[in-house]
């Protein structure tokens, strides 16, 4: 059960770019358990079927759409669609996003621009079809998922800097689109949240062990966390919060090993609002690691 009332966005309608995997996923599912009607996108049709059949198979509630958010043609396409089906957007959820890890020494510029469209342009080209084609007359809401590049991101660099771009455009538009009845924020969270999709993308099984160590609260978090600071953000709680950016990350960006030793404790748990366990399901990460 979501921590917030039963119904908070009854009437509403949300389109989650990236909604049927990971942090996305759980963005999709905690919005349809507020009663929330929700478009997921992705370039991915397998995955928007699994997700639409696994989390809602018999209910109008939750529909899909094919949409490669670098593409202008399918971005328009995926508002006026929505649009058409639904009659309108409150909630706009940036959460697409793709990247490889790569020393930037090593980059190709093919490889660079592939990871700007996807995670600058794709938010640019959803921010700016959603405002003209509804939220310019209407008002709305737009959450844009970023990431922990605050210090710089070695081996994901082209991310970072869309990432860090994204966390700018985001004051920018907050700023031209209040008039409009826009709020506009951004949700970062840390590379510390585990999720199957994210421990797939990594080569690197250890990763999570290792960034425990960095993380004040000594446990990684779930994508659940990360989806209860976007309800929060949706929500009439965040009435008064526009270009603002909420790190989701356990302290992790404030602390420095060299610093101040934190020793192992598990003072501060894990909060769900899903009845599941971390060790329910094969793919969590066993719960001495949550
Ligand atoms: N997820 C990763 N890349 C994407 C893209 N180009 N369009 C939509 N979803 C994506």
């Amino acid at each position: 059960m979501s921590i917030f009332r039963a119904g908070l966005f009854k009437d509403k309608v949300a389109l989650v770019t990236g909604g049927a995997t990971g942090i996305g996923r759980a963005i999709t599912e905690e919005l349809l358990s507020l009663d929330c009607k929700v478009v997921i996108a992705s370039r991915k049709e397998e995955r928007l079927k699994e997700a639409v059949e696994t989390m809602c198979p018999n209910s109008t509630r939750l529909r899909a759409k094919v949409c490669n958010i670098r593409q202008e043609d399918q971005v328009k396409n995926l508002i006026s669609w929505t649009l058409k089906e639904l009659g309108k957007i409150d909630f706009l959820v940036n959460n697409s996003g793709g990247q490889f890890p790569s020393p930037v020494s090593a980059m190709s510029l093919k490889g660079w621009n592939a990871v700007i469209e996807t995670n600058l342009t794709g938010t640019f080209l959803m921010c700016r079809e959603v405002h003209d084609q509804w939220m310019s007359d209407h008002g709305g809401i737009i959450v844009n998922i970023i990431a922990d590049m605050f210090r710089g991101f070695p081996m994901m660099g082209h991310t970072g800097a869309a990432r860090a771009a994204v966390d700018n455009l985001t004051k920018t538009l907050s700023v031209e689109w209040a008039q409009d009845g826009v709020r506009i924020n951004a949700v970062a969270p840390g590379s510390n949240i585990y999720s199957p999709t994210a421990a797939n993308n990594y080569n690197d099984p250890t990763i999570f062990d290792r960034a425990r160590g960095g993380i004040p609260m000594k446990r990684l978090g779930s994508p659940q966390e990360v989806s209860s600071a976007v309800c929060f953000l949706l929500s009439p709680a965040a009435a008064f919060i526009t270009g603002e950016t909420l790190k989701v990350d356990g302290g992790s960006s404030l602390y420095s090993y060299l610093m101040w030793q934190i020793p192992e404790h598990n003072k501060l748990p894990a909060y769900s609002w899903t009845n599941k366990t971390p060790t329910d399901e094969e793919e969590d990460p066993p719960k001495s690691k949550l």
